[in-house]
């Protein structure tokens, strides 16, 4: 009896210990096998400014990588810069690829822009689902930028750089959370400047230029408006500014995100609403120098002293490395990276809070009610 049981226990030891062996082996299999359909998995992507310099270099990486591409640029879709760029991302063996035209100066198309890559997303998505679920985007690039040697008003009043590099990310991004937190390894990948580093002055300053004001339109009514006073800074001065705001718009994004909390407990109750909750605290906000590059901005504003376009490679491998997804140690959400003197301010809470509600001010954008149509 005594030795039955023994071989009994043997036998069970024997087969636990087998059945460990077999299930350690699963896991690595099933480890290996799903990490390579992961990144072989082709993904979705909106690139900002992709019609010519960084923005259409990292496109066409990741449509040789096989991805969904979402192009945007200024320009008609009939302009046959537009059509060349979508057959060349097309043959470099992109899955699919759109176009979408938005001018990033006026608010307005920025927010029409989120809402045609919504439908286009949706159109996308197998298998395909009721036309009001919300569609997936696994990645975001606010590369779009401008440098404008003569200063401009956007749509909406403000300086058009601050406009188009800043304003225009924050709206962008908030409208676009919805899909993204229902991405898988989600990042926002926000392009910032060497030029961040510079000393600035007073933050307030970014906004300097705005006053509100009335204007009266055509059919009699008013409206509000937003102008500058005459512009204290060069123009160079308004860019250095605007990439600092991308670095602090990702810093407090990244701490926004990260700690979220519903105002509404109930949201929890439900586990599709607590697992997307964790999918929005797990969004990697990432930002950087793109090196100094010969693009057509680095040209009209401080002459060909970079390296060659083909050669910028840092928003692409921000955007796809596994080395900076979510909980890769180097690479903590908030991170900015390929650049060294990170701004001073983008480690001041105080200053960080008294921009992002800047941003909110100017945009009437808010992050503070994602309940609303994130979960
Ligand atoms: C950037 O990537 C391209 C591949 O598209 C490669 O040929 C080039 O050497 C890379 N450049 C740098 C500086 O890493």
């Amino acid at each position: 009896m005594g030795s039955s049981s023994l071989s009994l226990s043997r036998i069970v030891s024997a087969c636990s210990l087998a059945l460990l062996v077999r299930d350690f082996v699963a896991a690595i299999v099933t480890t290996t096998t799903t990490t390579t359909t992961t990144s072989r998995r082709p993904r979705t992507f909106l690139v900002t400014g992709s019609t010519d310099g960084i923005g259409r270099h990292t496109c066409r990486r990741l449509a040789s990588d096989g991805h969904m591409l979402l192009v945007h640029g200024r320009r008609d879709p009939s302009d046959p810069v537009v059509e060349t760029l979508v057959r060349d991302l097309e043959d470099r063996g992109a899955s699919r690829v759109a176009y979408l035209r938005a001018d990033l100066g006026d608010l307005e198309q920025v927010r029409n822009l989120a809402e045609d890559a919504v439908a286009q997303l949706r159109s996308w998505q197998l298998p395909p689902e009721d036309d009001r679920s919300m569609p997936a985007l696994d990645c975001l690039i606010n590369n779009a930028g401008v440098f404008d040697p003569t200063p401009r008003r956007s749509a909406q009043g403000f300086d058009a750089t601050m406009a188009v590099n800043v304003l225009a990310p924050f709206v962008l991004t908030r409208a676009l959370l919805p899909c993204l937190i229902r991405g898988s390894d989600a990042r926002i990948v926000t392009t910032s400047s060497v030029s961040q580093s510079r000393t600035l002055p007073d933050l307030d300053s970014l906004f300097a230029r705005r006053f509100d004001g009335e204007r009266r339109n055509d059919d009699g009514t008013n409206d509000q408006y937003h102008d500058f006073e005459p512009l204290p800074y060069s123009a160079h001065s308004s860019y250095a500014h605007s990439k600092l705001g991308d670095l602090l718009f990702t810093v407090q994004l990244s701490r926004l995100l990260s700690s979220y909390r519903p105002p509404e407990d109930d949201l929890l109750r439900t586990t599709s609403a607590s697992l997307l909750l964790e999918n929005l605290r797990r969004i990697q906000c990432l930002t950087m120098d793109p090196g100094t590059v010969n693009t057509k901005m680095l040209l009209a504003g401080w002459g060909p002293c970079g390296i060659p376009v083909g050669e910028a490679n840092n928003t692409y491998i921000l955007a796809t490395s596994d080395e900076y997804a979510f909980g890769a140690r180097a690479a903590k959400s908030g991170s900015y990276h390929f650049g060294w003197g990170m701004s001073d301010y983008a480690r001041d809470d105080a200053r960080l809070v008294d921009f992002w509600n800047k941003l909110s001010d100017c945009t009437g954008v808010s992050y503070d009610d994602l309940s609303r149509d994130c979960f």
